[in-house]
Protein backbone atom coordinates (compact mmCIF):
# COMPACT_ATOMS: atom_id res chain seq x y z
CA UNK A 1 0.00 0.00 0.00
CA UNK A 2 1.21 3.21 -1.03
CA UNK A 3 0.84 4.96 2.64
CA UNK A 4 3.21 7.88 3.01
CA UNK A 5 3.01 8.35 6.65
CA UNK A 6 0.20 7.80 9.58
CA UNK A 7 -1.00 10.81 11.74
CA UNK A 8 -3.64 10.32 14.50
CA UNK A 9 -6.87 11.59 13.57
CA UNK A 10 -9.44 13.73 16.38
CA UNK A 11 -11.09 10.39 17.44
CA UNK A 12 -7.61 8.81 17.82
CA UNK A 13 -8.10 6.69 14.94
CA UNK A 14 -4.80 6.04 12.82
CA UNK A 15 -5.38 7.76 9.22
CA UNK A 16 -3.38 6.31 6.62
CA UNK A 17 -2.10 9.20 4.32
CA UNK A 18 -2.31 8.36 0.41
CA UNK A 19 0.22 9.58 -2.06
CA UNK A 20 -2.07 8.42 -4.63
CA UNK A 21 -5.13 10.70 -5.44
CA UNK A 22 -7.10 7.68 -6.37
CA UNK A 23 -6.48 6.23 -2.84
CA UNK A 24 -7.07 9.25 -0.90
CA UNK A 25 -9.97 10.62 -2.37
CA UNK A 26 -11.49 6.89 -1.92
CA UNK A 27 -10.48 6.70 1.95
CA UNK A 28 -11.63 9.87 2.35
CA UNK A 29 -14.79 9.58 0.75
CA UNK A 30 -15.99 5.90 1.66
CA UNK A 31 -18.05 5.25 4.96
CA UNK A 32 -16.20 3.61 7.61
CA UNK A 33 -17.36 0.03 6.78
CA UNK A 34 -16.26 0.16 3.67
CA UNK A 35 -13.03 0.97 5.12
CA UNK A 36 -13.05 -2.05 7.21
CA UNK A 37 -13.51 -4.19 4.33
CA UNK A 38 -10.53 -2.91 2.01
CA UNK A 39 -8.13 -3.29 5.00
CA UNK A 40 -9.01 -6.46 6.23
CA UNK A 41 -7.38 -9.48 4.85
CA UNK A 42 -10.48 -12.09 5.07
CA UNK A 43 -8.72 -15.52 6.24
CA UNK A 44 -11.11 -17.77 3.56
CA UNK A 45 -9.08 -16.96 0.25
CA UNK A 46 -5.51 -16.90 2.37
CA UNK A 47 -6.23 -20.41 2.94
CA UNK A 48 -7.37 -21.56 0.01
CA UNK A 49 -4.20 -20.14 -1.88
CA UNK A 50 -2.51 -21.23 0.58
CA UNK A 51 -4.06 -24.65 -0.06
CA UNK A 52 -3.91 -25.18 -3.34
CA UNK A 53 -0.21 -24.56 -3.71
CA UNK A 54 0.08 -27.82 -1.22
CA UNK A 55 -2.18 -29.35 -2.76
CA UNK A 56 -0.39 -29.27 -5.86
CA UNK A 57 2.92 -30.66 -4.44
CA UNK A 58 1.53 -32.72 -1.71
CA UNK A 59 -1.03 -35.87 -3.17
CA UNK A 60 -1.76 -36.94 0.46
CA UNK A 61 -2.79 -33.80 0.86
CA UNK A 62 -6.71 -33.04 1.81
CA UNK A 63 -8.44 -30.27 1.12
CA UNK A 64 -11.57 -29.58 3.49
CA UNK A 65 -11.66 -25.27 2.87
CA UNK A 66 -13.94 -25.77 -0.11
CA UNK A 67 -17.62 -25.02 0.50
CA UNK A 68 -18.89 -26.88 -2.77
CA UNK A 69 -19.81 -30.06 -3.33
CA UNK A 70 -17.45 -32.49 -5.55
CA UNK A 71 -17.75 -35.31 -7.49
CA UNK A 72 -21.10 -35.58 -7.34
CA UNK A 73 -21.62 -34.17 -10.85
CA UNK A 74 -17.68 -34.09 -12.00
CA UNK A 75 -19.08 -32.99 -16.05
CA UNK A 76 -20.85 -29.49 -14.78
CA UNK A 77 -18.76 -28.69 -11.13
CA UNK A 78 -17.49 -24.87 -11.77
CA UNK A 79 -15.81 -23.72 -8.75
CA UNK A 80 -15.66 -19.94 -7.41
CA UNK A 81 -13.52 -18.13 -9.04
CA UNK A 82 -10.35 -15.56 -7.36
CA UNK A 83 -12.47 -12.39 -6.10
CA UNK A 84 -10.18 -10.32 -8.85
CA UNK A 85 -10.74 -12.43 -11.84
CA UNK A 86 -8.76 -15.39 -13.41
CA UNK A 87 -5.15 -14.10 -13.23
CA UNK A 88 -4.89 -14.96 -17.11
CA UNK A 89 -7.64 -12.95 -17.89
CA UNK A 90 -6.44 -9.83 -15.97
CA UNK A 91 -3.00 -10.39 -17.58
CA UNK A 92 -4.57 -10.34 -20.74
CA UNK A 93 -6.80 -7.84 -20.47
CA UNK A 94 -3.95 -5.51 -19.20
CA UNK A 95 -1.60 -6.51 -22.33
CA UNK A 96 -4.70 -5.64 -24.78
CA UNK A 97 -4.84 -2.12 -23.12
CA UNK A 98 -1.70 -1.48 -23.03
CA UNK A 99 -1.43 -2.21 -27.08
CA UNK A 100 -5.02 -0.66 -28.02
CA UNK A 101 -4.34 2.73 -25.98
CA UNK A 102 -0.72 2.89 -26.60
CA UNK A 103 0.13 2.60 -22.54
CA UNK A 104 3.78 2.07 -22.84
CA UNK A 105 6.24 4.36 -20.95
CA UNK A 106 3.08 6.92 -20.53
CA UNK A 107 3.95 8.66 -17.37
CA UNK A 108 1.69 7.53 -14.20
CA UNK A 109 1.38 4.27 -15.74
CA UNK A 110 4.40 1.23 -14.87
CA UNK A 111 7.01 1.22 -18.08
CA UNK A 112 5.97 -1.80 -19.37
CA UNK A 113 2.34 -0.93 -19.17
CA UNK A 114 -0.55 -2.62 -17.74
CA UNK A 115 -0.34 -5.86 -16.06
CA UNK A 116 -2.56 -8.30 -14.02
CA UNK A 117 -2.43 -6.27 -10.78
CA UNK A 118 -4.22 -3.06 -12.72
CA UNK A 119 -6.90 -5.15 -13.45
CA UNK A 120 -10.22 -6.42 -11.52
CA UNK A 121 -12.38 -8.76 -13.21
CA UNK A 122 -16.16 -7.90 -12.49
CA UNK A 123 -19.68 -8.95 -13.26
CA UNK A 124 -20.57 -6.64 -16.11
CA UNK A 125 -19.44 -2.85 -15.92
CA UNK A 126 -22.45 -2.70 -14.06
CA UNK A 127 -21.18 -4.34 -11.04
CA UNK A 128 -17.76 -2.34 -11.35
CA UNK A 129 -19.69 0.78 -11.84
CA UNK A 130 -21.32 0.22 -8.68
CA UNK A 131 -18.59 -0.50 -6.48
CA UNK A 132 -16.50 2.29 -7.68
CA UNK A 133 -19.29 4.63 -6.59
CA UNK A 134 -19.40 2.33 -3.41
CA UNK A 135 -16.13 4.29 -2.68
CA UNK A 136 -16.10 7.78 -4.16
CA UNK A 137 -20.01 8.60 -4.42
CA UNK A 138 -20.95 8.33 -0.35
CA UNK A 139 -22.32 11.60 0.72
CA UNK A 140 -20.98 13.14 -2.27
CA UNK A 141 -21.92 15.19 -5.55
CA UNK A 142 -21.04 13.17 -8.39
CA UNK A 143 -21.13 15.23 -12.18
CA UNK A 144 -22.82 13.08 -14.77
CA UNK A 145 -22.28 14.74 -18.31
CA UNK A 146 -25.65 13.94 -20.64
CA UNK A 147 -25.41 12.35 -22.43
CA UNK A 148 -25.46 9.77 -19.51
CA UNK A 149 -26.59 5.68 -19.37
CA UNK A 150 -29.62 5.11 -17.80
CA UNK A 151 -28.21 3.30 -14.76
CA UNK A 152 -26.28 5.77 -13.71
CA UNK A 153 -28.49 7.91 -11.52
CA UNK A 154 -29.82 4.66 -9.47
CA UNK A 155 -26.29 3.48 -9.03
CA UNK A 156 -25.33 6.61 -7.59
CA UNK A 157 -27.95 7.00 -5.40
CA UNK A 158 -27.78 3.37 -4.39
CA UNK A 159 -24.56 4.06 -2.97
CA UNK A 160 -25.25 7.02 -1.03
CA UNK A 161 -24.17 9.53 -3.41
CA UNK A 162 -26.09 12.70 -4.96
CA UNK A 163 -26.45 12.68 -9.18
CA UNK A 164 -25.79 16.47 -11.15
CA UNK A 165 -26.15 16.74 -14.32
CA UNK A 166 -23.21 18.83 -15.85
CA UNK A 167 -24.11 19.90 -18.96
CA UNK A 168 -21.17 19.16 -21.19
CA UNK A 169 -21.31 20.84 -24.37
CA UNK A 170 -22.47 23.73 -25.72
CA UNK A 171 -24.81 24.35 -28.82
CA UNK A 172 -22.00 23.89 -31.10
CA UNK A 173 -20.87 20.55 -29.59
CA UNK A 174 -17.82 21.81 -27.99
CA UNK A 175 -16.92 21.12 -24.21
CA UNK A 176 -17.95 24.09 -22.46
CA UNK A 177 -14.89 24.26 -19.58
CA UNK A 178 -16.22 26.99 -18.40
CA UNK A 179 -19.68 25.98 -17.12
CA UNK A 180 -18.33 22.49 -15.87
CA UNK A 181 -16.19 24.09 -13.80
CA UNK A 182 -18.68 26.50 -12.45
CA UNK A 183 -21.04 23.52 -11.94
CA UNK A 184 -18.19 21.82 -10.28
CA UNK A 185 -17.25 24.86 -8.45
CA UNK A 186 -20.84 25.67 -7.15
CA UNK A 187 -22.10 22.10 -6.51
CA UNK A 188 -19.14 20.75 -4.36
CA UNK A 189 -18.59 17.92 -6.99
CA UNK A 190 -16.29 15.51 -6.13
CA UNK A 191 -16.09 13.59 -8.87
CA UNK A 192 -17.23 12.98 -12.66
CA UNK A 193 -18.53 10.05 -14.42
CA UNK A 194 -18.15 10.44 -18.13
CA UNK A 195 -19.18 8.16 -20.90
CA UNK A 196 -17.04 7.54 -24.42
CA UNK A 197 -17.97 6.83 -27.14
CA UNK A 198 -21.17 7.40 -25.89
CA UNK A 199 -24.39 5.61 -25.33
CA UNK A 200 -26.55 6.76 -26.88
CA UNK A 201 -24.50 9.45 -29.63
CA UNK A 202 -21.28 7.84 -30.12
CA UNK A 203 -19.40 10.58 -29.08
CA UNK A 204 -15.85 11.25 -28.02
CA UNK A 205 -13.79 13.75 -26.94
CA UNK A 206 -10.64 14.52 -28.69
CA UNK A 207 -7.08 13.81 -27.18
CA UNK A 208 -6.65 18.29 -26.61
CA UNK A 209 -10.55 17.65 -24.84
CA UNK A 210 -9.09 14.64 -22.45
CA UNK A 211 -6.05 16.56 -22.02
CA UNK A 212 -8.01 19.73 -20.65
CA UNK A 213 -10.48 17.37 -18.38
CA UNK A 214 -7.69 16.11 -16.69
CA UNK A 215 -5.91 19.69 -15.92
CA UNK A 216 -9.28 20.51 -14.79
CA UNK A 217 -9.74 17.42 -12.66
CA UNK A 218 -6.20 18.41 -10.84
CA UNK A 219 -7.00 21.53 -9.81
CA UNK A 220 -10.31 20.16 -7.96
CA UNK A 221 -8.54 17.66 -6.78
CA UNK A 222 -11.59 15.13 -8.89
CA UNK A 223 -11.51 11.72 -9.64
CA UNK A 224 -12.53 10.66 -13.11
CA UNK A 225 -14.56 7.49 -13.41
CA UNK A 226 -14.45 6.60 -16.90
CA UNK A 227 -16.65 4.39 -18.38
CA UNK A 228 -15.06 3.20 -21.46
CA UNK A 229 -17.37 -0.03 -22.06
CA UNK A 230 -16.95 0.75 -26.00
CA UNK A 231 -13.80 1.86 -26.13
CA UNK A 232 -12.54 0.19 -29.05
CA UNK A 233 -15.50 0.16 -31.38
CA UNK A 234 -14.14 3.36 -32.92
CA UNK A 235 -15.13 4.23 -36.11
CA UNK A 236 -12.97 7.54 -36.48
CA UNK A 237 -9.42 8.14 -35.59
CA UNK A 238 -7.49 6.77 -32.92
CA UNK A 239 -9.05 5.14 -30.04
CA UNK A 240 -8.21 6.69 -26.52
CA UNK A 241 -8.46 6.72 -23.14
CA UNK A 242 -8.76 8.77 -19.86
CA UNK A 243 -6.69 6.36 -18.40
CA UNK A 244 -3.48 8.21 -20.68
CA UNK A 245 -4.47 11.72 -19.78
CA UNK A 246 -4.89 11.57 -15.99
CA UNK A 247 -3.51 8.28 -14.69
CA UNK A 248 -3.14 9.16 -11.03
CA UNK A 249 -6.94 9.59 -10.50
CA UNK A 250 -8.89 7.93 -13.24
CA UNK A 251 -10.64 4.33 -12.61
CA UNK A 252 -11.80 3.54 -15.91
CA UNK A 253 -14.67 0.20 -16.21
CA UNK A 254 -14.70 -1.54 -19.43
CA UNK A 255 -16.59 -4.84 -20.33
CA UNK A 256 -16.19 -7.57 -23.08
CA UNK A 257 -20.26 -6.87 -23.16
CA UNK A 258 -20.09 -4.11 -25.77
CA UNK A 259 -17.18 -4.45 -27.38
CA UNK A 260 -16.92 -8.23 -27.70
CA UNK A 261 -21.14 -8.60 -27.44
CA UNK A 262 -21.24 -11.00 -24.76
CA UNK A 263 -23.17 -9.26 -22.20
CA UNK A 264 -24.88 -12.32 -20.89
CA UNK A 265 -21.12 -13.47 -19.80
CA UNK A 266 -21.11 -11.14 -17.46
CA UNK A 267 -17.17 -10.03 -17.64
CA UNK A 268 -16.40 -6.51 -17.18
CA UNK A 269 -13.10 -4.94 -16.09
CA UNK A 270 -11.95 -2.07 -13.55
CA UNK A 271 -8.83 -0.60 -14.63
CA UNK A 272 -6.06 1.80 -12.44
CA UNK A 273 -2.94 2.78 -12.92
CA UNK A 274 -2.21 2.22 -8.79
CA UNK A 275 -2.45 -1.13 -8.40
CA UNK A 276 -3.50 -1.35 -4.39
CA UNK A 277 -6.53 -0.02 -5.85
CA UNK A 278 -7.24 -2.96 -8.56
CA UNK A 279 -5.39 -5.49 -6.69
CA UNK A 280 -6.07 -5.20 -3.07
CA UNK A 281 -9.45 -3.04 -3.04
CA UNK A 282 -11.23 -3.59 -5.30
CA UNK A 283 -11.22 -7.99 -4.85
CA UNK A 284 -11.88 -6.92 -1.03
CA UNK A 285 -15.58 -5.19 -2.73
CA UNK A 286 -15.86 -7.38 -4.81
CA UNK A 287 -15.77 -10.17 -2.27
CA UNK A 288 -19.21 -8.98 -0.72
CA UNK A 289 -20.43 -7.89 -4.15
CA UNK A 290 -20.58 -11.07 -6.01
CA UNK A 291 -17.64 -12.91 -4.14
CA UNK A 292 -16.40 -13.60 -7.97
CA UNK A 293 -17.37 -13.34 -11.08
CA UNK A 294 -18.77 -15.51 -13.43
CA UNK A 295 -15.83 -17.61 -14.45
CA UNK A 296 -17.47 -19.70 -17.54
CA UNK A 297 -18.06 -15.89 -18.59
CA UNK A 298 -14.20 -15.45 -18.36
CA UNK A 299 -12.92 -18.46 -19.69
CA UNK A 300 -15.00 -16.93 -22.73
CA UNK A 301 -13.14 -13.99 -23.20
CA UNK A 302 -9.58 -15.54 -22.13
CA UNK A 303 -10.08 -17.54 -25.24
CA UNK A 304 -11.19 -14.25 -27.14
CA UNK A 305 -8.36 -12.31 -25.80
CA UNK A 306 -5.20 -14.69 -26.27
CA UNK A 307 -6.20 -14.22 -30.06
CA UNK A 308 -6.33 -10.44 -30.04
CA UNK A 309 -3.22 -10.01 -27.98
CA UNK A 310 -1.04 -12.28 -29.96
CA UNK A 311 -2.27 -10.18 -32.96
CA UNK A 312 -0.90 -7.51 -31.48
CA UNK A 313 1.91 -9.12 -30.90
CA UNK A 314 2.58 -9.75 -33.99
CA UNK A 315 1.96 -5.89 -35.19
CA UNK A 316 -1.50 -6.73 -36.73
CA UNK A 317 -4.81 -5.55 -35.69
CA UNK A 318 -6.87 -7.89 -33.15
CA UNK A 319 -8.66 -9.59 -35.67
CA UNK A 320 -12.00 -10.39 -33.64
CA UNK A 321 -12.65 -6.87 -32.76
CA UNK A 322 -11.46 -5.44 -36.14
CA UNK A 323 -14.42 -7.90 -37.68
CA UNK A 324 -17.31 -6.95 -34.96
CA UNK A 325 -16.41 -3.43 -35.63
CA UNK A 326 -16.26 -4.22 -40.09
CA UNK A 327 -19.71 -5.60 -39.45
CA UNK A 328 -21.92 -2.61 -37.17
CA UNK A 329 -19.78 -0.22 -39.37
CA UNK A 330 -21.72 -1.64 -42.28
CA UNK A 331 -24.87 -1.61 -40.49
CA UNK A 332 -24.52 1.67 -38.84
CA UNK A 333 -24.18 3.20 -42.42
CA UNK A 334 -27.57 1.48 -43.53
CA UNK A 335 -29.26 2.67 -40.63
CA UNK A 336 -28.57 6.11 -40.87
CA UNK A 337 -29.25 6.26 -44.64
CA UNK A 338 -32.29 5.12 -43.73
CA UNK A 339 -33.05 7.34 -40.82
CA UNK A 340 -31.89 10.36 -42.85
CA UNK A 341 -34.13 9.45 -46.13
CA UNK A 342 -36.95 9.44 -43.63
CA UNK A 343 -36.23 12.91 -41.98
CA UNK A 344 -34.05 12.17 -39.21
CA UNK A 345 -31.00 13.95 -38.37
CA UNK A 346 -28.56 12.27 -36.24
CA UNK A 347 -28.13 14.01 -32.91
CA UNK A 348 -24.54 14.57 -31.10
CA UNK A 349 -21.24 15.60 -32.19
CA UNK A 350 -21.20 13.72 -35.43
CA UNK A 351 -23.36 14.94 -38.02
CA UNK A 352 -22.39 12.24 -40.65
CA UNK A 353 -21.25 9.13 -38.84
CA UNK A 354 -20.91 8.70 -34.88
CA UNK A 355 -17.20 8.20 -33.71
CA UNK A 356 -18.31 5.00 -32.14
CA UNK A 357 -20.17 2.43 -29.98
CA UNK A 358 -23.41 0.44 -31.27
CA UNK A 359 -26.27 2.53 -31.74
CA UNK A 360 -27.24 5.93 -33.13
CA UNK A 361 -28.79 9.09 -31.67
CA UNK A 362 -31.50 10.48 -34.07
CA UNK A 363 -33.51 13.90 -33.94
CA UNK A 364 -37.01 13.41 -34.48
CA UNK A 365 -38.63 14.68 -38.34
CA UNK A 366 -39.71 18.11 -37.82
CA UNK A 367 -43.23 17.47 -38.52
CA UNK A 368 -43.50 14.80 -35.95
CA UNK A 369 -45.85 16.20 -33.01
CA UNK A 370 -44.94 13.21 -31.12
CA UNK A 371 -42.61 13.71 -27.87
CA UNK A 372 -39.77 10.43 -28.32
CA UNK A 373 -41.83 8.35 -25.74
CA UNK A 374 -44.78 8.94 -27.12
CA UNK A 375 -42.78 7.78 -30.74
CA UNK A 376 -41.66 4.59 -29.31
CA UNK A 377 -44.74 4.16 -27.62
CA UNK A 378 -46.94 4.02 -31.26
CA UNK A 379 -44.20 1.92 -32.69
CA UNK A 380 -44.89 -0.64 -29.92
CA UNK A 381 -48.74 -0.46 -30.80
CA UNK A 382 -48.37 -1.30 -34.45
CA UNK A 383 -46.10 -3.64 -33.40
CA UNK A 384 -43.37 -2.10 -36.41
CA UNK A 385 -40.24 -1.88 -34.24
CA UNK A 386 -38.85 -0.98 -30.87
CA UNK A 387 -36.27 1.65 -29.51
CA UNK A 388 -35.17 3.41 -26.56
CA UNK A 389 -36.81 7.27 -26.53
CA UNK A 390 -33.71 9.23 -25.41
CA UNK A 391 -34.98 11.30 -22.67
CA UNK A 392 -33.85 8.62 -20.21
CA UNK A 393 -30.34 9.60 -21.50
CA UNK A 394 -31.26 13.48 -21.14
CA UNK A 395 -31.77 13.82 -25.01
CA UNK A 396 -35.66 14.34 -25.33
CA UNK A 397 -36.93 14.53 -28.38
CA UNK A 398 -34.41 12.38 -30.12
CA UNK A 399 -34.22 8.22 -30.54
CA UNK A 400 -31.30 5.64 -29.85
CA UNK A 401 -31.34 2.97 -32.31
CA UNK A 402 -29.16 -0.08 -31.30
CA UNK A 403 -27.85 -1.30 -34.41
CA UNK A 404 -25.67 -4.01 -32.78
CA UNK A 405 -28.90 -6.32 -32.43
CA UNK A 406 -30.14 -5.73 -35.98
CA UNK A 407 -28.47 -8.11 -39.06
CA UNK A 408 -28.50 -5.85 -41.91
CA UNK A 409 -31.88 -8.00 -43.13
CA UNK A 410 -33.53 -6.40 -40.00
CA UNK A 411 -32.46 -3.35 -40.82
CA UNK A 412 -33.45 -3.00 -44.46
CA UNK A 413 -37.35 -4.65 -43.51
CA UNK A 414 -36.96 -1.89 -40.94
CA UNK A 415 -36.98 0.95 -43.42
CA UNK A 416 -40.38 -0.14 -44.60
CA UNK A 417 -41.79 -0.57 -40.57
CA UNK A 418 -40.51 2.61 -39.81
CA UNK A 419 -42.36 4.54 -42.99
CA UNK A 420 -45.79 2.76 -41.92
CA UNK A 421 -44.87 4.68 -38.39
CA UNK A 422 -44.39 7.70 -39.49
CA UNK A 423 -47.66 7.39 -42.26
CA UNK A 424 -50.08 6.91 -39.15
CA UNK A 425 -48.80 9.59 -36.89
CA UNK A 426 -48.96 11.86 -40.16
CA UNK A 427 -52.30 10.78 -41.29
CA UNK A 428 -53.83 11.02 -37.63
CA UNK A 429 -51.85 14.48 -37.00
CA UNK A 430 -53.48 15.49 -40.66
CA UNK A 431 -56.98 17.94 -39.94
C1 LIG B 1 -22.43 3.12 -21.14
C2 LIG B 1 -22.68 1.78 -20.55
N1 LIG B 1 -22.03 1.42 -19.44
C3 LIG B 1 -22.23 0.22 -18.87
C4 LIG B 1 -23.11 -0.69 -19.40
C5 LIG B 1 -23.31 -2.01 -18.71
O1 LIG B 1 -22.45 -3.00 -19.23
P1 LIG B 1 -22.37 -4.47 -18.63
O2 LIG B 1 -23.23 -5.36 -19.45
O3 LIG B 1 -20.94 -4.86 -18.80
O4 LIG B 1 -22.78 -4.45 -17.22
C6 LIG B 1 -23.85 -0.34 -20.54
C7 LIG B 1 -24.87 -1.23 -21.09
O5 LIG B 1 -25.67 -0.89 -21.92
C8 LIG B 1 -23.62 0.93 -21.14
O6 LIG B 1 -24.24 1.30 -22.24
Amino acid sequence: MSEKSHSQSSQNKITPEFKSPLLDRAWTYMPEGIRQTVTSEPIIPAIAAKAKVIAAQNPDFIRSDQGQVVGILPDKEVYYGPSSGLEELRELVGRFWTYAYRLKNKPGIPPQGLDKKNVAIVSGATEGLAIVMHLFAFKQKVGLMPLYWSNYKGIILNAGGNPVVVKFFDENYRVDFKNVEQVIRKNKITSLLINFPNNPSGDVLTEDELQQLADLARQFNLIIIADEVYNFIRYKGEPQSMLSSAPERTVVISSASKEYLIPGARVGYVIAAEETFTNSWMPKMIRSFSSSPNVLGQRILVEILKDEVKDFEEGRPPRIITGIKKELKTRCGLIISILQEKGFELAGRDEDFPSGAISVLARLPRDIELDDKAFVDKALELKKFSAVPASVFGAPGCIRFGYAGMTQEAIRKFSNNLQDVLDSIRKKADP
